[in-house]
């Protein structure tokens, strides 16, 4: 805990997780550094806020991203899902409107933490797991969807979670994975933008992490024996100016997350202050104004289980 710490931050307990079903005992820590809550518990796995900033943004961008996709909820050809898991729920916000849609189906968002709204459709429920413990799935069976949105460069959990998806589905249940990464055209460029970009890719890979992990989905899909794997991207111009309205909003949207995104990360392996992480992102945001080419691109990837796995067991 010591190495997470300094001066300024505080912790306390966290008194609503009491609320929600759980599979997971620990007592669980928020963290508080320059006016962000954090998971002290979880840092390690989600260095990331889980505050009311971050869950705003993120609820907003689950808006913006159903437009996208012209009002629906997820790419595979299911119309009816009855057992849903949403792995890595976060707000949970599309676990409940997945239940609202389809009320009779039975939708469960898992989460390391409890970020999720007390008031929740009957047929949604939201369980505290850490889906990085071999075995996660043991608890869900006879699944007939697996949703997965944002899995934060982790190719060692997206292993985890895609043997785990394969084992608990029913036959001829869906998994469907998305997620959403920086493309530069010229990477090697100095702008602020793109070194935020690089200084980000290193801090990533020391991390254990792979920024570029949604443009891999497709191949790691395959590699881990599933075939027929339907990929879909949409390709979102960093440079806002004269694009649709929507686009540009994501592309609001994803920018204001950039320093909730950034101070661990860069502290943590690059040995950035506070006040360095801020003047980085405030000056990324500002080249992102200027002509900065390449796009932010958001990947789909779904298959089918029953035939779109081989020799999954052989691996
Ligand atoms: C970016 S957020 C959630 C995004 C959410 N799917 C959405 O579309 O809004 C990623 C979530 O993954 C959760 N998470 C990180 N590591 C996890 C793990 N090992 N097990 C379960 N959840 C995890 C975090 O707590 C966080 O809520």
């Amino acid at each position: 805990m010591g190495d997470n710490m300094s001066d300024s931050d505080t912790l306390d307990h966290d008194s609503e997780r009491e609320e929600t079903e759980s599979f997971d005992t620990e007592p669980h820590l928020n963290l508080y550094r320059h006016g962000r809550r954090y998971s002290l518990t979880r840092l390690e796995q989600h260095p990331w806020p889980i505050d009311e900033t971050e869950k705003d943004r993120l609820e907003e961008q689950h808006v913006l991203l159903r437009e996208l996709f012209e009002g629906r909820l997820y790419l595979a050809p299911i119309e009816s899902p009855r057992n849903v898991l949403d792995i890595r729920t976060g707000t949970g916000c599309w676990a409940m409107e997945c239940a609202e849609r389809y009320p009779s189906s039975a939708v469960r968002g898992i989460d390391l933490v409890n970020m999720q709204d007390e008031w929740v459709p009957p047929n949604c429920e939201f369980w505290v797991d850490n889906l990085c413990q071999p075995g996660w799935h043991t608890q869900y069976t006879n699944i007939d969807f697996v949703h997965i949105n944002q899995i934060q460069g982790d190719r060692q959990l997206l292993s985890l979670l895609l043997e785990g998806s394969n084992s608990c589905c029913a036959p001829g249940g869906w998994v469907e994975i998305c997620d959403m990464t920086v493309q530069l055209d010229n990477p090697g460029e100095d702008s602020p933008f793109h070194k935020y970009i690089q200084e980000m890719t290193t801090a990533h890979a020391r991390d254990g992490r792979q920024m570029d992990l949604p443009l891999h989905f497709g191949a790691e899909l395959t590699r881990h024996g599933f075939i027929n794997v339907t990929e879909r991207s949409y390709d979102l111009p960093l440079c806002t100016e004269g694009r649709d309205k929507l686009k540009k909003r994501i592309i609001q949207n994803w920018t204001a997350g950039l320093e909730g995104y950034s101070f661990t990360l860069l502290e943590k392996h690059l040995g950035k202050n506070f006040t360095e992480t801020v003047l980085m992102c405030a000056s990324a945001r500002r080249a992102l104004q200027g002509k900065i080419e390449g796009y932010l691109q958001m990947s789909t990837g779904c298959v089918r289980t029953e035939t779109g796995l081989a020799a999954f067991n052989d691996q």
